[in-house]
């Protein structure tokens, strides 16, 4: 029997990023809140992780729907139950230029990329700082870094509220961590019906492992940010300061961005 190191919730735990969060969380001895939509395979993967020996709850959650995201800020907010480690990872990407796009579409990707992770953030910043412990790991994105639709200005939110939030609470002892992957091979992007090869060279694509395992390192370090692999880093440095006549160029040509025009 694995011995708990606290609670840790993780959101979009059961695919891409999130799993493999939950993965090393529990090998690292958390006991895990699993939330996602789907409940069968949310089940699938509590009965794995339990298997390691730690202790799995599974919240079946739609975190662009108030009721989905008001059930993760009351277990949160259980005090029963501390919540030791947060990771807001859920999320999911639009495949349609934002004035093609039905507004009800964008309205839902800024509640789960933003609106649920301000919520969850603000629930855990109240019980963690009144203990004095906690982190939490805000799973943002390299389009944060630059202007590229509004899948990378809701990523910029959660991204600039992060940087802000480790300054102003790592003092009361909770970390806030803003992880900035590049390309990762997940579900992501077969989810919206794009092909990986259509979207950047394979040199781009990280896998999950790594990307974990260094923003487990950051958040242990107390980082405010977390950008994994050394050609990403670079990347961001370009894209938050490249002039506005480059990134409208690079936002106009279709295989860089998530969205294109249908048709
Ligand atoms: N993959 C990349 O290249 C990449 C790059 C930069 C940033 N990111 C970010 O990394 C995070 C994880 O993405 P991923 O690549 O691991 O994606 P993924 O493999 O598609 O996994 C997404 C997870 O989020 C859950 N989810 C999706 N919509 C949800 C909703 N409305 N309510 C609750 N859960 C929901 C999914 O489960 P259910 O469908 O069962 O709900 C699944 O567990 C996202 O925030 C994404 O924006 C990804």
């Amino acid at each position: 029997m694995v011995v708990s190191l606290g609670t840790a919730l993780i959101t979009g735990a059961t695919a891409g990023i999130g799993a493999e969060f939950a993965v090393q969380l529990a090998a690292r001895g958390h006991d895990l809140v699993l939330v996602a939509r789907d409940e069968q395979r949310l089940e699938r993967m509590a009965d794995a992780l339990r298997g390691r020996g730690v202790g799995v709850e599974v919240l079946a959650a739609d975190l662009s729907e108030p009721a989905g995201v008001a059930r993760v800020v009351g277990r949160v907010d259980d005090e029963t139950r501390p919540i030791e480690v947060v990771v807001n990872n859920a999320g999911f990407g639009l495949h349609t230029d934002f004035d093609l796009s039905p507004v009800e579409d964008e309205v839902r990707l800024l509640e789960v990329l933003a609106t649920a992770p301000l919520r969850i953030n603000h629930a855990a910043l109240r019980s963690m700082v009144a203990r004095g412990r906690g982190r939490i790991v805000n799973v943002t994105s390299v389009a944060a870094f630059a202007p590229l639709g509004s899948y990378s200005a809701a990523k910029a939110w959660l991204h600039t509220f992060s940087r802000w939030a480790n300054a102003f609470y790592r003092p009361a002892g909770v970390t806030v961590t803003a992880l900035a992957p590049g390309y990762v091979r997940t579900e992501f992007h077969a989810r919206v019906g794009l092909e990986r090869s259509s979207m950047a060279p394979e040199w781009l694509w990280l896998n999950v492992e790594p990307v974990v395992r260094q923003a487990l390192r950051d958040s242990d370090r107390g980082r405010a940010m977390s950008i994994p692999s050394a050609r990403y880093a670079v990347i961001a440095r370009i894209a938050s300061a490249l002039p506005l006549g480059v990134i409208s160029w690079v936002a106009r040509r279709e295989r860089w961005g998530f969205s294109r025009r249908r048709g």
